[in-house]
């Protein structure tokens, strides 16, 4: 289907094909085919184009085939960080996934993430995710008056963090860890993402704090370094390693 569509494709037209998107559903409320609360899958075939991502295609069908189904995205541009979901089981940001470089010509599997509970079809509730976030005191905790000017560092100070600080909130790591899946109390990977980009900033003051919440039975030890969280990352962020550091840290007393 796509390649004969794209061979025929005259040159300066973007190439079009049939796609299938294969959509997980829940309505709290049920609808006339289905109980409140029940899961189930809906198919819905569509018109797409090559640069169409993911999110293009559920928009399609939100906005001419059904208005019900439920998603979140913001600002569509991978920064916001709000429509992490799972496209053929795997975790991704639906703004940021060609439907042609996922074989469209087979179905596309679209979940939500797995671990939080779902509110309406891709839609799960994110508060168990943020009240970890906020358990690790993500702020820069320093002591004494402020500084007249900015706190300064060196590039290599600013280095130690860096690719903590790329973080968009999205869930996609904590939501592809198996451990917190089952564990129910793991803060999860981004919480210690997130912890990492303070723990590690020369100008920060509470990395003992922080380094005694992760040390407890919800922190790094609960890691099994299954590599999912990085795997799942659409910042390319290393999560595990990232993760390694702070245990580092914990066995060593070094930061
Ligand atoms: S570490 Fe990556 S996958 Fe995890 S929340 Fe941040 S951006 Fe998303
Ligand atoms: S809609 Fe903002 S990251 Fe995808």
């Amino acid at each position: 289907m796509t390649a004969t569509a794209e061979a025929s494709t005259p040159a300066g037209e973007v190439p079009s094909f049939e796609v299938t998107l294969r959509i997980r559903r829940m309505n709290p409320e049920g609808t006339s085919e289905h109980g409140a609360g029940e899961e189930y899958w809906e198919e819905f075939r569509i018109q797409a184009h090559a640069t169409d991502r993911v999110l293009d295609a559920l928009h399609k069908v939100k906005w001419d085939v059904d208005g019900s189904l439920a998603f979140r995205r913001s600002c569509a541009h991978g920064v916001c960080g709000s429509d992490a979901m799972r496209i053929n089981a795997r975790n991704r940001l639906a703004c940021k996934t060609l439907l042609k470089d996922l074989n469209p010509a087979k179905p596309i599997l679209i979940e939500p993430i797995k671990g939080l509970p779902v509110e309406k079809d891709l839609i799960v509730d994110m508060e168990p995710f943020f009240a970890s976030y906020r358990e690790i005191m993500p702020f820069l905790m320093t002591s004494g008056p402020a500084p007249e000017r900015e706190r300064l560092q060196t590039p290599a100070e600013r280095e130690r963090y860096d690719d903590t600080t790329k973080c968009i909130m999205c869930a996609a790591c904590t939501s592809a860890c198996p451990v917190f899946w089952t564990d129910g109390q793991f803060f999860g990977p981004q919480a210690i993402v997130g912890a990492h980009r303070f723990i590690f900033d020369s100008r920060d003051e509470g990395q003992w704090d922080r380094l005694e919440i992760l040390n407890d039975k919800a922190g790094v030890w609960k890691c099994r370094t299954a590599f999912n969280c990085t795997e799942a990352c659409p910042r390319g962020i290393e999560v595990t390693k990232a993760i390694s550091e702070v245990k580092k840290a914990l066995n060593t007393g070094e930061i």
